[in-house]
């Protein structure tokens, strides 16, 4: 009798782990070794030599994982022939294959219609043509892609940048043509596409690999190269669309502000011409259309536009004051913490593209006397009139809190508004949390974490007694929109603005619109930051990107579901980054108990979610014993975090809304100024 139940448990437990009836793998690595020439090294792949993922048989080059085959490596074996991508596709468990240094030739094998791959490598083959433009569509769990030293041609497929959650991308020694697409996925860290014939500006997004990265590509320009883009380089990078958008964006901005400028200027002298140049001087400026132009005419030049606008922003100089006049297009002062600057010196400064943000784009400006500032475009903030402009930005120029980045200054226009706040040199947590693992990310022990999680709770309590009256007081709170100061001390970014964005955007571009009840029932309540602030708690405890953040692409990890099954089963350690246990390990209590809070603050069930003050209360109580723990225990990580912060203070990094993923190693030595442009 027992026998018989171990016996059917035994055959339940294969069923579980061996999901494809193995005698079918066989059968499929034969197929795939009938459409090989030349395998000879593959004698042990033969019809006599039972399953491949049995105790009793070797496969040469075949790996498995759970009874099946996970992986293909098959290497410098001399093999030729048309790769049987169709019977691949019968192995589900195939995870890897790596053909590399072999004879193969011809198109890109069809790899495509394996989803699951996470890893190909074919490199050192001699594949030729060009890779379709959407071949890596669904590619959103490709992590290591090598198609170096082959002879691949024409453009760099724009699809890589639906491979989310790639890792290391190799391109070298190819012939690839064009632009380089932009790739901003934060956990891209080893990238290479020297020798090639790539052309135009490197996008931001990738400025931190080495140059040798790039080497190689006499058209390419920009950081970390040593040639600046100018006219024709940057001309030609805009045909490539995005790969040009850094570059595009900057002069799009220059632009506007030098239309600004001129229009100023010539409503001193004649206001007859206002309407005129403003419609004229001011580029169509929608980002997305514009790129989308550029693209489908390459001809038409970011140059030619600059050259156009030269002689109207020339005659504007210096002489438009800022100040505290409530003029359209003059800089409004709302918080001199950091002294007043007007217009004409924002326009002389060195100014460095920083990306583009759901709600607009960015660009960092370095003063003359060392102030380095954030101007945010904002082209979906049309919804209020001036007035009750002017006075929600006057109420947020007043905030003063630790934990909240006040804005400085603005600028109002019909169409567009410009935002000015402080440049904070490390950059967002999105970025240092799963960005590029450098100081700042080894910093981020479990005292630094717990710190930012307070000053994130306490920030969004203030905003919440402050903005009461706007029904999601931040209403857009996520990894990107926090950044760090040089002591790790959390500063919330792009707060109060739902009165302010035009209503079909928010929903689109504001975080906040992701809570449950918004999503199911369109409810807006101040509840929907307090599930924000949860995904950012658990988002810090597990060191995991929500895939909440990453819109319609799929990656990430789901953190609410994970999260409410680690609680409803009892093990919420289960969660935690391992990282931020080690050294703190009598604090995995507390480390438990913050997840249970992060899972209160997702509770799906908003009447149940507690308020900002008491999601507040909760986490300083957590806090609070941790640290009581650690003064008790004299913990000796202590000194050791400490002298790991200090080093982590370089400065780097961009900031803001969807910008906190890029960063620009170099900060701009002797970057152009604005009028430089002009
Ligand atoms: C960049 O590459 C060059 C040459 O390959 C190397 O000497 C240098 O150390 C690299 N720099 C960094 C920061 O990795
Ligand atoms: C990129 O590849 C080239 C070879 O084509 C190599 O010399 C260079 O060091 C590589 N750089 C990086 C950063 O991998």
């Amino acid at each position: 009798m027992a026998m018989a139940v171990a016996i059917a448990l035994f055959s339940f437990l294969v069923l579980l782990v061996a999901p494809v009836a193995v005698a079918d793998e066989a059968e499929v690595l034969l197929l795939l070794k009938a459409s090989l020439t030349n395998a000879n090294a593959l004698s042990s792949w033969s019809p006599g030599n039972g399953v491949p993922c049995s105790h009793t048989s070797s496969w040469d080059g075949v790996t498995c994982d759970a009874g099946a085959v996970a992986s293909l490596r098959l290497a410098g074996l001399g093999l030729s022939g048309s790769i049987d991508v169709n019977a691949l596709a019968r192995l589900p468990g195939l995870r890897s294959i790596s053909l590399d240094d072999n004879s193969f030739s011809g198109p890109i094998p069809p790899f495509s219609r394996l989803h699951a791959l996470k890893s190909i490598y074919i490199s050192g083959n001699s594949f030729s043509g060009q890779i379709p433009d959407d071949f890596f569509i669904a590619a959103s769990h490709l992590k290591k892609l090598w198609l170096s030293n082959n002879a691949f041609e024409g453009s760099i497929p724009s699809s890589l940048s639906k491979a989310v959650s790639l890792i290391e991308l190799h391109l070298e020694g190819n012939h690839f043509t064009g632009g380089i697409p932009n790739l901003p996925m934060p956990t891209l860290a080893s990238f290479n596409v020297s020798k090639n014939q790539l052309s135009g500006p490197i996008p931001s997004s990738l400025r931190k690999f080495n140059a040798s990265a790039f080497a190689g590509n006499v058209g390419l320009c920009g950081p970390p190269l040593e040639n600046i883009c100018v006219g024709a380089a940057a001309a030609a990078g805009a045909s490539s669309g995005s790969s040009a958008a850094a570059v595009g964006l900057l002069l799009v901005i220059i632009l506007a502000l030098g239309g600004v400028m001129a229009v100023a200027a010539k409503r001193r002298n004649n206001s007859g011409f206002k309407t005129l140049s403003l419609e004229h001087v001011t580029p169509g400026i929608d980002m997305a259309e514009r790129r989308e132009r550029e693209a489908q005419q390459p001809e038409v030049t970011t140059s030619a536009a600059v050259a156009e606008s030269t002689g109207k922003g020339k005659r504007s100089s210096s002489s438009v004051k800022g100040g505290r006049g409530s003029g359209e297009n003059e800089l409004v002062m709302v918080n001199e913490a950091k002294g007043t600057f007007v217009l004409s010196n924002l326009m002389k400064a060195a100014a460095e593209a920083m990306g583009n943000g759901g709600m607009g784009s960015a660009y960092k400006a370095v003063m003359a006397n060392g102030l380095t500032l954030v101007v945010k475009r904002m082209n979906e903030m049309n919804r209020v009139g001036k007035e009750t402009f002017e006075v929600e930005m006057r109420r947020l120029g007043r905030l003063s809190h630790p934990n909240v980045l006040p804005l400085l200054a603005y600028l109002y226009r019909k169409d567009k508004k410009l935002l000015i706040s402080e440049y904070i040199p490390k950059g967002s947590l999105l970025y240092i949390l799963h960005g590029d693992r450098g100081k700042d990310h080894a910093a981020l022990n479990w005292p630094t974490r717990l710190k930012i999680i307070r000053g994130i709770a306490q920030g969004m309590a203030f905003l919440h007694s402050e903005l009461n009256f706007i029904v999601i007081p931040h209403g857009n709170l996520k990894s990107a929109n926090v950044l760090l100061g040089p002591d790790f001390d959390p500063l919330l970014v792009d707060y109060g603005f739902l009165p302010l964005v035009n209503p079909s955007h928010a929903s689109q571009t504001m975080f906040a619109f992701k809570s449950p009840e918004i999503l199911v029932n369109r409810h807006l309540s101040p509840k929907a930051d307090v599930y924000c602030l949860g995904i950012i708690v658990l988002e810090l405890l597990s060191g995991k990107i929500p895939s909440l953040y990453l819109n319609d692409t799929k990656g990430g990890t789901d953190l609410e579901r994970w999260t409410n099954s680690v609680v409803a089963e009892n093990i919420p350690w289960s969660i935690i980054d391992p990282f931020i246990t080690q050294g703190f390990k009598s604090e995995v209590f507390e480390m438990e108990q913050m997840v249970r809070v992060g899972a209160e603050l997702i509770d799906a069930d908003m009447d149940r979610r507690p308020d900002m003050k008491e999601a507040a209360r909760r986490i300083e109580e957590v806090a609070e014993k941790a640290e009581g723990r650690r003064k008790e225990d004299g913990s000796a990580s202590a000194g050791l975090n400490e002298s790991l912060m200090r080093e982590a203070q370089t400065p780097a990094g961009l900031s803001g809304d969807g910008v906190g993923v890029r960063r620009t190693a170099n900060t701009p030595k002797r970057s152009k100024s604005i009028e430089d442009y002009l």
